[in-house]
């Protein structure tokens, strides 16, 4: 991507970060929010690099839509800027998440050394994206820093996020949950599209 590369190469890490804004989105950032997760989500999925499940070019009107819908509806849905926006983050609180899906405690296979009996109120991440080129650069810890502060305020104190291990593994997100200090609780399958998902269940505490 011609515009992150110019600039990467105009900007240090340090500078970029300070000069980030973490907010929460807004409708006028549907199209800016689009043009992220065109930049990683795409039909080809290196698992070196991270990549979202879907792919955003094949249907503008449709992703561009559920982008609108979840800033109208969704309370965690933040995005990084300074002169342009670089990342988004999309949560579900546990109402949010149930009502998308229903069955999602049951599907999961937990591990006998996580009780999900002892959870009551979570947070699931479900997409984090930084603009291709500019990963790696401490944008996604930024985010993930206001949204732990965020529940922090609202005593919620669990948050769960799902990373994909098959048909490819995301080897960005699995070091990004290493680096964030989550477990391991559970295994999921799913069908998506016509595609079966394998997605590793990652639990953290808010600290
Ligand atoms: C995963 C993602 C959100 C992380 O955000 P980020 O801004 O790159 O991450 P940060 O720079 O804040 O965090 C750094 C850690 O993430 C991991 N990481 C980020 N990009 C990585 C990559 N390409 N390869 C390996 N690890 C990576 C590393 O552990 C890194 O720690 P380090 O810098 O000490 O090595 C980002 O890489 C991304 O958007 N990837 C494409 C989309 C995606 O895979 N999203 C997650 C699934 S929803």
């Amino acid at each position: 991507m011609a515009v992150a590369n110019k600039i990467k190469q105009n900007i240090n890490p340090y500078l970029l970060r300070k000069l980030l804004r973490v907010r929460k989105a807004q409708a006028e950032d549907a199209e800016a929010i689009y043009e992220v997760a065109c930049s990683v989500g795409t039909c080809e999925k290196v698992s070196e690099q991270g990549f979202l499940v879907d792919d955003y070019q094949s249907d503008p009107n449709y992703y561009k839509m559920k982008i609108r819908k979840g800033i109208n509806s969704l309370e965690h849905f933040y995005v990084a800027e300074y002169d342009r926006i670089y990342a988004f983050m999309i949560a579900y609180n546990k109402e949010e998440w149930l009502h998308d899906n229903p069955k999602w405690v049951e599907e999961v296979y937990w591990s006998p050394e996580f009780d999900m009996r002892k959870i009551n109120q979570f947070i699931v991440v479900d997409k984090t994206a930084v603009l291709a080129d500019m990963t790696g650069m401490g944008i996604g810890s930024l985010i993930y820093k206001r949204l732990m502060e965020d529940l922090k305020a609202k005593e919620i104190n669990n948050i769960f996020a799902e990373t994909i291990i098959s048909p490819a593994p995301n080897f960005a997100s699995l070091q990004f949950r290493k680096k964030q200090s989550y477990n391991l609780a559970g295994v999921r399958y799913e069908q998506y599209k016509g595609t079966l998902y394998t997605d590793l269940i990652y639990h953290k505490q808010v600290e």
